[in-house]
């Protein structure tokens, strides 16, 4: 039976593993998907154990999305671009690095009732999945894109990649039409000390994080009058992707499949 991983730490709140092993079951596919929870220097034996074929593919999470690059033969043209991997396959017996979270979010915005060209855009953090929200957003001809980050350095390091951002100070709220918590702040209840009571109404706040399914940024985004949306299309998305690499089928998303997501 052929063996599917992520890796990550923490990982216990990691989800794949139910998405996965239903879409292989809905696709009569003999294989299985697991969880395993890495130290840093354990990387290069795990990557290693995928040379061997003892592993056929692996799903990447935070904080190895970067770390895994030089483990890898091959990177695809997004992976590159963004320099975060979160899926690896096989070419031959190359090991392929790719990143699925770009159309993980481009899908979960065109999933939305809400035209993203020419909008101002301000993310905040600097985490290693920003630069694929931003390539994403660069795809969608927003007019600007604005990070925000408690360690501004950080912020800083994405213009290398990315010219056309904007910083701002954290702590301080420019004009936005979007607004996406790409920190990890709100996966444990905590509060973004921000005040977004001047920023107006009907805009969109957008939160990577899928659990909890509201964070209080998306509840306070929505008592404000604005669209909200976690990050569980994204997640589904970037999944469904990486099993059409894998196996070359498209996966299906239907009621069975989103429910599975809800039941914790
Ligand atoms: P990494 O930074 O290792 O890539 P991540 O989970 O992808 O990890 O990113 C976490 C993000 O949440 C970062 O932007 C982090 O800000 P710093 O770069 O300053 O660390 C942000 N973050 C986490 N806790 C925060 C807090 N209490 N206040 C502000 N930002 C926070």
């Amino acid at each position: 039976m052929k063996k599917y991983l992520v890796i990550g730490n923490p990982i216990d709140h990691s989800l794949s593993p139910r998405l996965h092993n239903s879409w292989l079951k809905q696709n009569n596919i003999n294989a299985k998907y697991d969880k395993i929870k890495l130290e840093v220097d354990e990387i290069e034996s795990l990557i290693n154990k995928i040379k061997q074929k003892k592993i056929a593919g692996c799903n990447v999470t935070v904080p190895f999305k970067k770390k895994v690059i030089p483990y890898l033969d091959k990177l695809s043209k997004e992976a590159e671009q963004t320099q975060s991997v979160n899926t690896i396959t096989f070419d031959g017996n190359d090991l392929v690095g790719h990143n699925t979270d770009i159309f993980g979010f481009t899908k979960a915005i065109e999933s939305l009732d809400f035209a993203m060209k020419n909008k101002n855009i301000l993310i905040l953090g600097a985490g290693g999945v920003v630069p694929s929200i931003i390539l994403a957003l660069n795809e969608m001809n927003v007019s600007e894109i604005i990070i925000s980050n408690r360690t501004k350095q950080k912020a800083e390091n994405l213009k290398f990649f990315f010219k056309n951002l904007k910083i701002v100070e954290w702590g301080r709220l420019p004009d936005f039409d979007v607004i996406i918590n790409a920190t990890s702040i709100g996966l444990n209840d905590e509060i973004i000390n921000l005040d977004f009571s001047k920023s107006g109404k009907n805009k969109l706040f957008y939160d990577v994080i899928y659990n909890p399914a509201e964070t209080n940024f998306l509840k306070i985004g929505k008592e404000l009058g604005n669209k909200t949306e976690n990050g569980k299309t994204m997640f589904i998305y970037q999944a469904y992707e990486a099993f059409r690499l894998w196996h070359g089928v498209s996966p299906k998303i239907n009621n069975e499949i989103l429910n599975l997501l809800e039941n914790d």
